[in-house]
């Protein structure tokens, strides 16, 4: 299966998406990961990410497209799950010619819906696993052991574009520069919507028996 994760900062895509991976041995195509390992390794990429990342603004196209097309390619044979890309209608355009000419396709695109005033709750008492990416809340999903990563045991950070102000400006990106592309999968009749309110385990089985219905179709 090949599919897309569209949502606002903090609507729970990358919580559902591990889970996906794991379950159905798909690759995991975060591009806020492959940024945050770039920045890490101070790369070219990274150093020229960093600035926008930390302001709460999009990276450009070229550089998105010019790390996925080489994602797309290593995760060919397993299927895929990409979050957190396409964002812009551009990329999502670059995405369709990229795929075709590889002659694969999209299966589904799940569009998670979160309220604004929850997202900020959720993203400023969000905590990572710098190891293996696995993200906690403070209150909703907290680790056994405080401030350490249940899998790895790592201490977990606080990603710096997790502050309220910058989460404020990621919501309002995502608003104008990334939802016309729900539109634009709609009229592929690939788009799925979901409650992404509840409980993480209720929020993951809806997922489940909407691409059961959507890969029957
Ligand atoms: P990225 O890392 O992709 O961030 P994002 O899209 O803003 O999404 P988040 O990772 O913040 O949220 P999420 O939806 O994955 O939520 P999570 O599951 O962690 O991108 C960061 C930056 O990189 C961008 O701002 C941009 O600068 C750049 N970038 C990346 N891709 C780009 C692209 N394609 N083009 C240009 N620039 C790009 O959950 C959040 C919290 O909520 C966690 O604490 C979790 O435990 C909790 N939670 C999850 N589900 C629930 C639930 N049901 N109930 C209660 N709490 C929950």
């Amino acid at each position: 299966m090949n599919l897309i994760f569209l949502g606002p900062p903090g609507a729970g895509k990358g919580t559902q998406a591990q889970r996906l991976c794991w379950d159905f041995g798909m690759a995991q195509i975060s591009t806020g990961d492959l940024l945050r390992s770039h920045i890490a390794k101070k790369t070219a990429i990274g150093i020229e990410a960093d600035k926008y990342i930390n302001e709460g603004n999009l990276v450009p196209d070229d550089l998105i497209i010019g790390m996925i097309r080489e994602e797309l390619a290593y995760a060919e044979k397993t299927g895929f799950l990409l979050d957190g890309f396409p964002r812009t209608v551009p990329q999502a355009i670059e995405l369709d010619n990229m795929i075709t000419s590889m002659g694969i396709k999209i299966d589904a695109v799940l569009v998670l819906e979160v309220p604004g005033d929850e997202l900020v709750a959720r993203l400023t008492a969000r905590r990572t696993c710098p190891t293996c990416g696995k993200s906690y809340h403070l209150i909703f999903n907290p680790p056994a052991k405080e401030g350490k990563c249940d899998i790895e045991g790592s201490d977990l950070f606080q990603r710096k574009d997790d502050n309220e102000e910058t989460v404020t400006k990621r919501q309002q990106i995502y608003e104008n520069q990334t939802k016309p592309i729900i539109n634009y999968y709609k009229g592929k009749n690939l788009a799925h919507t979901i409650n992404g309110v509840g409980k993480m385990d209720k929020i993951y089985s809806s997922i489940k028996t909407l691409l059961n219905e959507a890969v029957k179709n």
